[in-house]
């Protein structure tokens, strides 16, 4: 499945030269390969600088594979990869004594030359309606709430959950998926995905993809 995004209407002549304009014009977004790995790690580290393993987020993913399905890389016509956008499994602390499971968003991030083309909303659209059509209740993500509100997200429920390392509350944001699914929930944010790693008969390369039967 891929969504098409057409935005030649979007790109003033003062941003991008004319030559690479149709080339970021036209993306689609794809499920993450084992193809975009080099090319995302590269992309991160341009887009957020190498201390983004510093991050309390990276902690939660550190070790885990993304949730199934839910990996997607926008990818320019000619093949180049100008945005990431991953979730993974996370218990948002308890509540009723039970676990509250649901998805860490991130780390998003958009090629330098390609930013504010509309890529960046677009894989956050493509990645929620996913997650929903998954049956999943809640993504959750640490971020700056003026660019995350016009997808739904908010601090409104968070108040009682932690990150496990030095947050801002004001940034720690979720939007429900399935009505009162995050609601009442406290305690600490931690993976819950799968490791990587061996997994059952197949085995799996140091960034979580199959490499063997
Ligand atoms: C944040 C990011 C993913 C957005 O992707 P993008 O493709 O540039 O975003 P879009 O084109 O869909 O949207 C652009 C709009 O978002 C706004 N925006 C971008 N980052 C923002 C931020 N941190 N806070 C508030 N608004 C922001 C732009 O001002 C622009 O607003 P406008 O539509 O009113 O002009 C991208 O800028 C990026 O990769 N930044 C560096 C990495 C990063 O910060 N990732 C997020 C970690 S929380």
């Amino acid at each position: 499945m891929s969504d098409t995004g057409l935005l030649a209407s979007q790109i003033t002549s003062d941003v991008l030269s004319q030559a690479i304009v149709p080339a970021l014009a036209a993306f689609s977004i794809q499920a993450e390969t084992a193809e975009h790995v080099g090319a995302r790690e590269a992309l991160l580290d341009r887009a957020m600088g190498k201390s983004r393993k510093r991050k309390s987020s990276e902690a939660i993913r550190r070790g885990r594979r993304p949730a199934e399905g839910l990996a997607f890389s926008a990818v320019s016509v000619s093949g180049e990869l100008l945005g990431t956008l991953r979730l993974w499994h996370v218990a948002a602390g308890t509540k009723d004594g039970k676990p509250v499971l649901a998805l860490l968003l991130g780390p998003l991030a958009v090629s330098p030359e390609a930013q504010g083309l509309g890529l960046g909303g677009a894989l956050m659209r493509h990645a929620i309606d996913a997650a929903s059509r998954l049956g999943h209740g809640a993504i959750l993500l640490v971020g700056d709430p003026e660019y995350y509100e016009r997808f739904g997200f908010s601090a409104c429920e968070t108040g009682g959950l932690a990150m496990p390392g030095p947050f801002e509350p004001r940034r720690l944001l979720a939007l429900e998926l399935s009505h009162g699914a995050i609601a009442g929930a406290c305690g600490r944010i931690v993976g819950t995905g799968a490791r990587i790693g061996e997994m059952g008969h197949r085995r799996f390369s140091s960034d979580g993809f199959a490499v063997a039967a």
